[in-house]
């Protein structure tokens, strides 16, 4: 809280209407707008460009310095010096955990991992051929039905239990989508491997051999994860604090949160770049995709390029962008042809003048699709690998709203349509 205030004087109103300014740690100050509504005023901002809607200490964003950190560490120095259960630990609890808090935390998260045995008759209901996501919404949300001991919201063992649960469940339902999907019976999880290779042998190993996953490929699997392990208040993570702002369970948060994290300006676009890649499907459409992404009476856009908040570049880019370097060597993919499509765009849109006009550099979304392309994983999963690894965020955000007073999120609106009238007298 500063002692700032700001003055606000509106036509028809006697008063100057005087509201109190705060200053965060960092970061714009805010405006607490909280008295209009005595005075029968509302304010108005669509797709919240201007709107804190809480107070947090988890995450921070400038998005014109590129700069990201998790409760104060920047992106960079954790994805090279931590991992992403650690960061999980991080978000949730605020602080680093020393060895003995890091091991219990591993530890309580791989004893998590498996589900419950009748969740898996769920999937027989599903068709094969559908969207993981859409499996996704549906299982998690159903955890609650199996976990009566983690429900009570106002219970801090209940939140801190739910939140390993989720944590630790989310990549064995993931691996679950795709197995179920190419008809493989389910790999349960294996507790002498380390998160990211169990969701590898999960994904790709089979009950008649063993699978042994690649350093490298682990390695860039933990780092998508941790690099997508929280955002601030994105659409998804606004989407768990408003289900919560009711008192819903967490599971049903989180499936809130994954509904949410679908859309193809979110969650969906690291699918949404390959999707775009297999259309242009030769470099030499690559102009005539270019053309169209800048065309304004065309809606194609140049899908894993710009961000809403990033104006200057996306630090979860820049480190992607060398772990997918490694990936493509390891895996002896550097020629693949789809691959060689996607670096063609990069380095084209990287130098073109509309692109770098507008600040359209590419996204987490553009390199993470490519690496999970190069690993075999499905491109129908991509979105749910973004889910698991945002998974640590949503709880986190939950549970701080949780453990504050807190309202339920109830926005008003500016009202266009008919005024009272009578219904018509046959
Ligand atoms: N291709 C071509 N033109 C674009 C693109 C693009 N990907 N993104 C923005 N523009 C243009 C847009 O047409 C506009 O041009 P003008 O000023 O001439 O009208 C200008 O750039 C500003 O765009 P905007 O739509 O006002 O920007 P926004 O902040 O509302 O949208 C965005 C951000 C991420 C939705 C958008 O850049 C986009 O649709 N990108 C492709 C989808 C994508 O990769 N999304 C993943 C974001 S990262 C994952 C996450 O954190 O959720």
């Amino acid at each position: 809280m500063t002692g700032k205030k700001a003055q606000l004087s509106v036509d028809g109103l006697s008063e100057t209407i005087e509201l109190p300014v705060y200053e965060g740690t960092t970061g714009p100050d805010v405006v607490d707008v909280r008295s209009l509504v005595s005075r029968d005023l509302f304010t108005f901002d669509p797709g919240f460009m201007s709107t804190a809607s809480c107070e947090s200490k988890i995450t921070y964003i400038d998005g014109d310095k590129g700069i990201l950190l998790y409760r104060g560490y920047p992106i960079e120095q954790l994805a090279e010096k931590s991992d992403y259960l650690e960061c999980c630990y991080l978000l949730l609890n605020g602080e680093l955990p020393n060895p003995k808090q890091k091991s219990e935390f591993v530890n309580a998260i791989r004893y998590h991992t498996m589900v419950h045995e009748q969740i898996n008759h769920f999937f027989n209901g599903f068709p094969r051929h559908a969207h993981p996501m859409a499996i996704m919404v549906g299982v998690v949300g159903a955890l609650s039905a199996f976990y009566h001991d983690s429900l009570i919201i106002n219970d801090e063992d209940h939140r801190k239990i739910a939140a390993l649960r989720l944590i630790a469940k989310m990549p064995t339902l993931a691996a679950m989508t795709y197995k179920y999907s190419i008809g493989h019976p389910f790999m349960y999880p294996r507790n002498d491997l380390s998160f990211s290779e169990n969701f590898l042998h999960m994904m790709f190993g089979t009950p008649c051999e063993d699978y042994v996953p690649s350093p490298v490929l682990a390695d860039a699997m933990d780092k998508i994860f941790l690099l997508h392990a929280d955002h601030e208040q994105n659409a998804s993570t606004s989407t768990v604090r408003l289900a919560g702002s009711t008192g819903a369970n967490p599971y049903a948060c989180i499936s809130s949160g994954i509904t949410a994290l679908w859309g193809p300006a979110h969650g969906g676009a690291n699918e949404a770049v390959l999707k775009m890649l297999f259309e242009i499907g030769d470099a030499k459409n690559i102009d005539k995709y270019i053309k169209k992404a800048k065309d304004k009476d065309d809606p194609f856009r140049l899908m894993g390029f710009g961000h809403r908040v990033y104006k200057n570049f996306d630090p979860r880019a820049k480190v992607l962008r060398a772990a997918c370097q490694n990936v493509l060597k390891e895996l002896g993919k550097e020629d693949d042809p789809l691959l060689k499509i996607a670096m063609q765009l990069e380095k084209i849109a990287l130098e073109d003048e509309y692109f770098v006009e507008r600040n359209l550099y590419p996204n987490v979304d553009f390199y993470s699709g490519i690496i999970l392309k190069a690993i075999g994983i499905p491109v129908n999963l991509f979105t749910v690998i973004f889910a698991t690894g945002r998974t640590p965020g949503w709880v986190a955000h939950w549970h701080e709203m949780i453990s504050n007073p807190f309202k339920i999120g109830r926005p008003r609106q500016l009202y266009t349509g008919p005024t009272y009238r009578d219904y018509p007298t046959k």
